[in-house]
């Protein structure tokens, strides 16, 4: 299945109830050859306006972190959790993640990324469900011939100016996977 024909499963897809809510599905964006994939939570309000994920105050943090490590959005691919915003932005359900999480494999088995980063503890968890975010942040796992980096979510630092500087370091970690991944090529 080509990333195109998944795209249009995702926008016409009524599987749970976060379809009644939605103004469009968010199923992701960026580079579908890209070897570093990005995982969030779910879309708010800015993304379901524009149909693009982490385009509000949380993505223009990540883009500065990106760019930090010398990334820009089309480098990488970024998805979602769930594909469609919580209404008043709550967390997504257990029974929401679990529903949409088959859209999520398949992005992964089409796009093939050598690295995952995960953007807060909900898309962590999809993997490990039994790590805290608080400590596996910015340590790298390995699952299923998966590298698996756990991240804070970007919105963490608007909220609290200190983190950045976590943010900042958590990156950098990153950083040295895909420059070793680099070297070993
Ligand atoms: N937060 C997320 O987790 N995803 C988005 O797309 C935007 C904000």
């Amino acid at each position: 299945m080509h990333l195109e024909e998944l795209n249009s499963k995702i926008a016409n897809c009524h599987k749970c109830f976060l379809h009644k809510d939605r103004t469009q599905a968010v199923p992701g964006s960026g580079n579908s050859k890209a070897e570093i994939m990005f995982i969030g939570e779910a879309p708010g309000k800015s993304e379901d306006e524009q149909g693009k994920p982490f385009v509000g105050a949380a993505g223009k943090f990540l883009n500065e972190l990106l760019q930090s490590i010398g990334l820009e959005r089309k480098d990488v691919y970024i998805a979602n959790t769930v594909k469609c915003r919580p209404p008043d932005n709550r967390d997504p359900r257990p029974e929401e993640i679990k529903t949409c999480l088959p859209y999520l494999k398949k992005q992964i088995l089409i796009i093939q990324p050598k690295v995952i980063a995960t953007l807060g503890r909900f898309s962590m968890n999809l993997f490990f469900p039994e790590l805290k975010i608080s400590q596996a942040h910015g340590k790298i796992q390995t699952k299923n011939n998966l590298c698996i980096v756990p991240l804070y979510h970007p919105a963490a630092a608007l909220y609290n100016g200190s983190q950045r500087e976590v943010h900042l370091r958590d990156f950098q970690v990153l950083k040295t996977l895909i420059d070793k991944m680099k070297n070993k090529k």
